[in-house]
């Protein structure tokens, strides 16, 4: 028998920081009205400083209202400022950079002084988007003073202003903790890659039976009192169901389109990954342009056509 979402609840913990966003919530917020955003306030001097970032109450507002949004990964400045000009809400400095960028086979080898830099750099090279990091595996499961170590690291040396981890029930207490220090943080459920060994490979999470866990895993996030969840690679239906059920935003990936938000990896949306996966869509194909510019230049410095007096200085 399939577990339907009544008869499972939290009664110890009924306030999520979903409900602290929606009190402290005023005005409306529409995703296409981000350069509206006016909140200010006072530095020690005095003088008002803009606070034009999104926030999670921002996406709780998003919720309610039933607008749909994008997250996409993101590991440097460039990139960074390029997607807050297509103003992408959310930019995750996700541990994929592993394989993306650092050349590492997973997500598993990376570690919090290899993203310190990369998420500062995300953070500088943006002014709009909420920047959330992952937590990288072995940072946060062996406890909470592990968790609170790394999430203040990553909010003072990068300045971040949330933090990914992945797991279900048993993360909460070092979910409950980063919130309590005032780190807001965003859940991961399907396919953890992080447990990709544990897993067996990366196949489809929650067929069957097996989605009762993770309705009982994103229940005890949304009790924990996260912003956001991710669902990776788990049926478009059991991710609908979720989405429905929970007044947490759902972030699918490989999810259906029932979610509340999507996320891609930056590199498979503009065809860059050489083999993308199934769960991806290359709205461009910037590994064959980049080929393509990168072969005709060498060949105009064969040439000598390169530099021609454009490039030229007297
Ligand atoms: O690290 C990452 O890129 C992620 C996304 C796939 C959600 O966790």
């Amino acid at each position: 028998m399939r577990l339907e979402f009544g008869q499972a609840n939290f009664p110890w913990l009924e306030r999520t920081s979903l409900d602290f966003a929606n009190a402290f919530t005023t005005g409306t917020a529409k995703l296409d009205g981000l350069d509206q955003r006016e909140k200010t306030m006072s530095n020690a001097n005095g003088q008002s400083a803009k606070a034009a970032r999104l926030t999670i109450a921002d996406l709780a507002k998003f919720k309610k209202s039933g607008q749909k949004w994008a997250m996409l990964t993101c590991y440097e400045q460039l990139t960074a400022n390029i997607f807050d000009q297509a103003q992408i809400p959310v930019l995750l400095v996700g541990d994929s950079a592993g394989n993306n960028f650092l050349g590492e086979e997973n997500t598993i080898p990376v570690t919090v002084d290899e993203l310190i830099p990369l998420a500062r750099a995300v953070v500088r090279g943006s002014e709009r988007a909420l920047v959330v990091v992952d937590l990288p595996f072995g940072s946060y499961e062996t406890g909470v003073s592990a968790a609170l170590e790394t999430g203040i690291r990553f909010l003072k040396e990068a300045k971040v202003q949330a933090v990914k981890l992945e797991g279900g029930a048993k993360v909460v207490p070092q979910i409950q903790a980063l919130i309590a220090a005032g780190i807001p943080v965003m859940g991961h459920l399907g396919l953890t890659p992080q447990s990709v060994n544990a897993l067996g490979g990366f196949k489809v999470q929650g067929r069957g039976e097996a989605g009762d866990r993770i309705k009982i895993d994103a229940l005890a996030l949304q009790a924990a009192g996260v912003f956001a969840i991710v669902l990776e690679l788990v049926p478009a239906e059991l991710a609908a169901e979720i989405a429905h059920e929970l007044i947490t935003p759902i972030i699918g990936i490989g999810a259906g389109n029932q979610c509340d938000a999507q996320v891609l990896v930056w590199t498979d949306l503009m065809g860059m990954t050489a083999e993308p996966p199934k769960l991806a869509k290359a709205y461009r194909n910037l590994r064959s342009e980049m080929v393509a510019a990168a072969t005709e230049w060498a060949a105009d410095v064969a040439s000598g056509e390169f530099p021609s007096e454009g490039q030229s200085f007297h």
